[in-house]
């Protein structure tokens, strides 16, 4: 790529960039949440028009003004939000946009050059299953055979492992591996420097839509790089206070909750929580942990057993009437339940907030308080946009995780519910984030932190439940020196070590 720029309503979204990437290589492409890195993947895949610059392949310039012409070019993609259309089945995702497809549906022809490739790379899956019922890192995968399936000689992949579980990253290292081998370019898009720092050979630094700064993964180091990127030291290990746990916050008894697939996903679970506390739920991801997010917080129904806060029985009430007795909730599909895209940036600052007081009066909203909390958000928690009157989908992946964050918390919630809170969040924002958290435990309030990064839980949370197939394998105190059982409990063993505490005051086992 060539001195390409592009801006947006006058701001520069890249400046004068100069990328290239050599066969069997993986570039590293780095930056702050904003800084330009989707925007430039998405000028190399037709989507956006550089306003000035050039592509060249083999040194020959090329036009791409849309993905089938770079398709054609051996370019495929795989986006930070996933665009696969969840009502149809994988085999029907994988024709659509398939560069053959001639004018009938090809079912038998793209069946067995599907099972052909999958057998190469080692993907197994049903392919009549509908993409809705698939985890992540499945349709991730799928994602990948699409653009494998066309032949795509580089691959751009934009924050692929934010959503996979760690089997599930070890699994695409090792396509990215097999596919470097074969002479494949990959250029890969993460905030987690040491996959970075384990996958790639070079990487490329991006602030506020210039380059800033080249490296051999050989010759670097993390902090180097987080440097690089936010321009100061990022402390990556901060050290928590130790506070005395206050009143009973949340009590969750005995509780039964269904599955998409109607099966059982949470099988009697039971714990309690409290004043400065933060409580971490740890596990591989599909274990219920976003059901059990969801029943608390009232998007899912419960078949039976009791949440309560405060004493209050909250069981099966409405999301609306959980948040106004103190619960707030940073879900872990933020596009699907966090935001409404198509609206401005203030109307999502006040997402179920909207009937509060002090944002309303009778049917009519008081836009100049909606729009100075909006504002004020903005500026604490650093949401890059150039005005808050910018339809939330335009802002960049990790800005609107930024803007969700800040909408949750500043309000001093009595129990935040948060799922992977951190997740898209650059290193910097990752820290100001995680400290945060603390201060809320040091204010009273509680946090029950869905997680599976493990540095995290260790970092924030005072207790742990490690989940596995919809049951708490046993509670750990933060001081137990036998953290390392984590890793056996969340592969499901419920042997518990003499160590493990509070299964009396606090679980179901
Ligand atoms: N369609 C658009 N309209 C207006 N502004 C846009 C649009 N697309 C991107 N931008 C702006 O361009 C800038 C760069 O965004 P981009 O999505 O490329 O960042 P990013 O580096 O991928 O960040 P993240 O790590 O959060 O995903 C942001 O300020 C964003 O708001
Ligand atoms: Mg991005």
């Amino acid at each position: 790529m060539k001195d390409i720029c592009k801006s947006f309503h006058g701001i520069h979204a890249n400046k004068d960039i100069n990328l290239h990437v050599e066969s069997g290589e993986i570039l590293g492409l780095l930056g702050e949440n904003g800084a330009g890195k989707t925007t430039l993947m998405n000028i190399l895949y037709g989507l956006y028009q550089p306003d000035s610059g050039q592509i060249q392949i083999n040194g020959s310039p090329i036009s791409i003004s849309n993905p089938v012409e770079s398709i054609l070019h051996g370019i495929g993609m795989v986006h930070q939000h996933f665009m696969l259309i969840q009502n149809h089945s994988i085999l029907e995702n994988i024709a659509l946009g398939y560069k053959d497809t001639p004018f009938f549906f090809p079912k038998i022809k793209l069946r067995k050059r599907v099972a052909e490739f999958s057998k190469q790379f080692d993907f197994r899956m049903d392919l009549d299953q509908k993409v809705w019922q698939l985890s992540a890192g499945q349709q991730q995968r799928i994602e990948i055979i699409k653009a494998l399936l066309n032949g795509a000689d580089l691959l751009i992949l934009d924050e692929p492992t934010s959503v996979l579980t760690p089997p599930e990253i070890k699994e695409l290292i090792s396509i990215l591996r097999q596919m470097k081998a074969e002479g494949h370019m990959v250029i890969f898009i993460s905030h987690k420097l040491d996959e970075i720092m384990d996958i790639c050979d070079r990487v490329t630094v991006l602030q506020k839509g210039r380059i800033v700064g080249h490296a051999n993964t050989a010759d670097t180091n993390k902090k180097a790089l987080a440097r690089m990127m936010v321009g100061r030291d990022v402390v990556f290990n901060i050290d928590k206070e130790k506070l005395k746990k206050g009143k009973k916050v949340l009590s969750v008894q005995d509780i039964h909750i269904s599955g998409d697939k109607g099966i059982t996903a949470i099988k009697g679970v039971s714990f309690d929580l409290f004043e400065n506390e933060i409580f971490g739920i740890a596990g591989v991801s599909g274990n219920g942990q976003r059901e059990l997010a969801e029943a608390i917080t009232g998007i899912r129904k419960i078949d039976s057993g009791s949440v309560r806060m405060d004493e209050k029985d909250i069981t099966n009430l409405s999301p609306r009437h959980i948040y106004d007795n103190g619960v707030s909730h940073v879900p872990e599909e933020r596009i699907r339940f966090g935001i409404a895209p198509g609206l401005f940036l203030y109307d999502n600052a006040i997402l179920k907030q909207h009937h509060l007081k002090k944002f309303s009066k009778r049917y009519f909203l008081k836009y100049s308080q909606v729009k100075n909390h909006a504002k004020t958000i903005v500026s604490d928690f650093k949401v890059a946009t150039h005005s808050i009157n910018n339809q939330i989908r335009n802002l960049s992946g990790g800005n609107i995780q930024k803007l969700i964050l800040g909408r949750e918390i500043s309000e001093q919630p009595r129990l935040l519910v948060a799922s992977h809170p951190t997740y898209g969040l650059d290193v910097g924002a990752t820290e100001f984030l995680r400290e945060h958290l603390l201060e809320l435990r040091k204010q009273g309030s509680s946090v029950l932190l869905f997680s599976e990064d493990l540095e995290e839980i260790f970092e924030l949370c005072d207790r742990v439940a490690v989940i596995f197939a919809g049951e708490f394998m046993g509670i750990l105190d933060a001081d137990d020196e036998r953290f390392c059982d984590i890793g056996l409990m969340m592969a499901g063993s419920k042997e518990p070590s003499p160590k493990i505490t509070n299964f009396s005051e606090s679980t179901a086992v």
